[in-house]
């Protein structure tokens, strides 16, 4: 008996996600000494020192399960953001958010819309839910075309994904842009309400040095359809551990609590994570960090006459040309530097490069002139 054949239709076409190589990996297939990760936009200078306190004080007592309902982090957030606790929830990390959401709200006939180029997770979680995903294309630049997608909204429409600023572009869109958007959309006769918006805020922190960059949550008091979503993984260091927060209206937050796994959280993630959101040095220092850096990178490539797309994340996408994207990820890993291609984010000229140290930026540079001859 062929026992795959009870597979749910939908998961048949499934590839793996494929997640970005560890150094240790690197290292023992290519029987290199020294590696640099530059793939999966983590934090450089590391977890935040908040966090590592709160984890050695409380790592004896991983024997006990975490609280189901994370509420002292659940208490910090709502702190933190000023915002009821009823309003937050929270997962082990972004990935479950869109999950948990695709479970929620996806029906097999239900549309929901997605930008070309943006977080490959939104689209596998349509497929998983069997429901259909409506690709819009991006504006010249790779900026989110919010116009296109509510152009592309039907009755059938159950949500749009939009993430601000996007992975792995950068580009981000403006406060009246977005405000412009979620007063446009349209309410669909067939539910009674306007579509979801999941607004993905991964990059939020690094974001908000840009002048014109929104802050999702003040849309939230007119917006019942909105949930945003932010992550630790990102600015606070804290990838390892998988820990993710949203805030929507309290009766969405209702049905995430009741779906939701019970422990989601782990115990590690929910105490470093409450220290963390108030490790105003970690954000300030990161942020510091990677504005001098991305200016650095910028000015490189220039010199090396390669096109990358302005970003307001910790993050650069540049053309791999001459090369394709997988070949010049082939010579640059071959060189000790893992990047990230682009062919599943369909730029198979593009690379994605994560603002590293100094020093790691200036080796990924200096392996760049390498396989350029420069
Ligand atoms: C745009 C975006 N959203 C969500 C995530 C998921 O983050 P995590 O699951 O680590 O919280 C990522 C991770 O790279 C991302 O780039």
């Amino acid at each position: 008996m062929e026992i795959t054949r009870i597979i749910r239709k939908v998961c048949e076409g499934f590839e793996p996600y494929v997640a970005g190589k560890s150094i240790n990996t690197i290292k023992r297939e290519l029987g290199l000494e020294s590696v640099i990760k530059l793939a999966s936009n983590e934090n450089p200078l590391g977890a935040s020192k908040k966090a590592l306190e709160a984890i050695k004080s409380n790592f004896e007592n991983i024997f006990f399960y975490p609280d189901s309902n994370s509420c002292c982090l659940k208490k910090a957030l709502s702190e933190s953001y000023s915002l009821p606790i009823k309003n937050i929830f929270t997962a082990a990390g972004g990935d479950e958010i869109i999950e948990l959401v695709a479970k929620l709200f996806f029906n097999c006939d239900d549309e929901i819309v997605i930008s070309k180029h943006s977080f490959v997770r939104y689209a596998m979680s349509v497929k998983m839910m069997g429901s259909k995903a409506i690709i819009v294309s991006m504006k010249k630049g790779l900026t989110y075309d919010l116009v296109a997608l509510l152009k592309a909204c039907t009755q059938k429409t159950k949500a749009i994904f939009v993430t601000n600023p996007n992975n792995p572009t950068g580009t981000y869109n403006t406060k009246p842009e977005l405000l412009e958007f979620l007063r446009e959309l349209p309410s669909s006769d067939k539910f009674g309400v306007k579509p979801l918006v999941v607004l993905d805020e991964a990059y939020f922190e690094y974001a908000l040095l840009e002048r014109d960059y929104p802050n999702g949550l003040d849309f939230l008091e007119d917006n019942p359809n909105l949930i945003v979503f932010r992550t630790f993984s990102k600015i606070y260091g804290l990838a390892g551990l998988r820990v993710g927060y949203g805030f929507a209206n309290e009766k969405i937050v209702d049905y995430i609590e009741r779906i939701r796994p019970p422990f989601n959280v782990n115990f590690l993630a929910q105490v470093a994570a409450a220290a963390a959101i108030f490790d105003k040095e970690q954000v300030e220092r990161s942020q510091r960090l990677i504005k001098k850096e991305k200016e650095y990178l910028y000015k490189e490539f220039k010199k090396l006459k390669i096109e990358y797309v302005n970003s307001a994340a910790n993050f650069i996408l540049f053309s791999s040309l001459p090369f394709k994207g997988k070949e010049l990820f082939r010579k640059l890993l071959e060189n000790g530097v893992i990047v990230r291609s682009m062919d599943e984010y369909e730029l198979p000229c593009h690379v994605r490069v994560s603002i590293g140290t100094h020093k790691e930026n200036e080796l990924f540079v200096e392996k760049l002139k390498k396989i350029h001859k420069i």
